[in-house]
C-alpha cells in the first residue's frame, strides 16, 4: 500500500548553510494494508523527519513515496488533499496541535476541514462514533477546553480527531510518550483494536523496543538516520543482528517480555 524508495532528507544549517545534517538517508520500506509496523530508534534517529515526509509535511531531499500504486512525492492541491484523507497523522503532544481557546468539539470539528459534503448529523455521528472508540464519554469532553483535560484524554482526542477521518494509513509519532505506563497501554491498544475493526494500517513510532515487541507485525529498526535491521517482532527481539538492536534489547524491562494477549 506504501512503499518509500529511497528517501533522504538532508538539512542545512548555521551561516552560510555551512552544515549539513543528514537526518534520513536513503531509506526503503513498505507498509501492507492492515499491517503495523514499528519505527523504533533513539533520538535524534530521523523518525520524525522520516515520518513527516511521508505526511507530505516536509519535502525529500530525494527519493519517492508511493501510495496505492500512486506517486505522492510531489503532489499539490486537491490531490494531496485526497492523500491527507487516506493518510493521517498523530504526533507526540496533542497539547500544541489544539488551539487553547477552542472546545473540544470544534477541535473535533476540525477534521471535517478535510472532509466536506457530511450533513450535520453524519458529523454527530462521527464524532461520537470516534469519542466511544477511545473510550470517551462525549457528553463529557466535548464542552471542555484543552487546558481542562488530562494528558491521556488529550493524547485520546488527538487520536479520535484521527479516526474521525477514518484513515487508511495512520502515522503515530510516539502517540503515547507523554502518557503513564498503565494509560500507555490503553492507548497502544486503541491502535491494535481500530486495525481489526477497520483494517487500517499504522506506522507506530517509539523509542522503546517493548512496546514495538507488543504492538506491531512488523519492527523497523531506525540508527543515525538508516534502517539498520527490519524483521517480525519476535526474531528482532530475540536475535537481534546489528548491534544497536541488543542494546536496545538490553533495556527493556522483563515485564514487557510477559505479556501477552495483545
Ligand atoms: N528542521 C530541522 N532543521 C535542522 N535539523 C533538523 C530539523 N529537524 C530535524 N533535524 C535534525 O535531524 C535529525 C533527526 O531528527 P528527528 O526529529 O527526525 O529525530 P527523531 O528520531 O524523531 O528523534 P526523537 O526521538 O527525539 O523524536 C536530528 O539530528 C535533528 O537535529
Ligand atoms: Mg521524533
Amino acid at each position: 500500500m506504501l512503499e518509500v524508495k529511497n528517501l533522504s532528507k538532508v538539512f542545512t544549517v548555521g551561516l552560510f548553510s555551512r552544515h549539513r545534517i543528514e537526518a534520513v538517508k536513503n531509506v526503503s520500506m513498505r507498509v501492507g494494508r492492515g499491517e503495523i509496523v514499528s519505527l523504533v530508534g533513539e533520538s535524534g534517529s530521523g523518525k520524525t523527519t522520516l515520518c513527516r515526509m511521508i505526511l507530505r509535511l516536509l519535502e525529500p531531499t530525494s527519493g519517492s513515496i508511493i501510495y496505492d500504486g500512486v506517486d505522492v512525492t510531489k503532489l499539490k492541491g486537491k490531490k494531496l488533499r485526497w492523500y491527507w484523507r487516506k493518510v493521517h497523522g498523530v504526533f507526540q503532544d496533542p497539547y500544541a496541535a489544539f488551539h487553547p481557546f477552542y472546545r473540544v468539539e470544534r477541535i473535533l470539528y476540525q477534521a471535517f476541514n478535510l472532509l466536506p459534503g457530511l450533513s450535520e448529523e453524519e458529523k454527530k455521528a462521527r464524532v461520537h462514533e470516534a469519542l466511544k472508540m477511545v473510550g470517551l464519554n462525549p457528553a463529557e469532553v466535548l464542552g471542555k477546553y484543552p487546558h481542562e483535560l488530562s494528558g491521556g484524554m488529550r493524547q485520546r482526542i488527538a487520536i479520535a480527531r484521527c479516526f474521525i477521518l477514518d484513515p487508511e494509513l495512520i502515522i503515530a509519532d510516539e502517540p503515547v510518550s507523554m502518557l503513564d505506563a498503565s494509560t500507555r497501554i490503553g492507548v497502544v491498544k486503541l491502535f491494535k483494536d481500530l486495525r481489526d475493526s477497520m483494517d487500517s494500517s499504522v506506522i507506530f513510532v517509539t523509542h522503546d523496543i517493548g512496546l514495538a515487541y507488543v504492538v506491531s507485525d512488523r519492527v523497523l529498526i531506525m540508527y543515525k538516520g538508516v534502517i539498520v535491521e527490519e524483521g517480525d517482532p519476535v526474531t528482532v527481539m530475540e536475535n537481534p543482528i546489528h548491534p544497536y538492536t541488543r542494546r536496545l534489547r538490553e533495556d527493556v524491562p522483563l515485564l514487557y517480555r510477559k505479556w501477552e494477549g495483545f
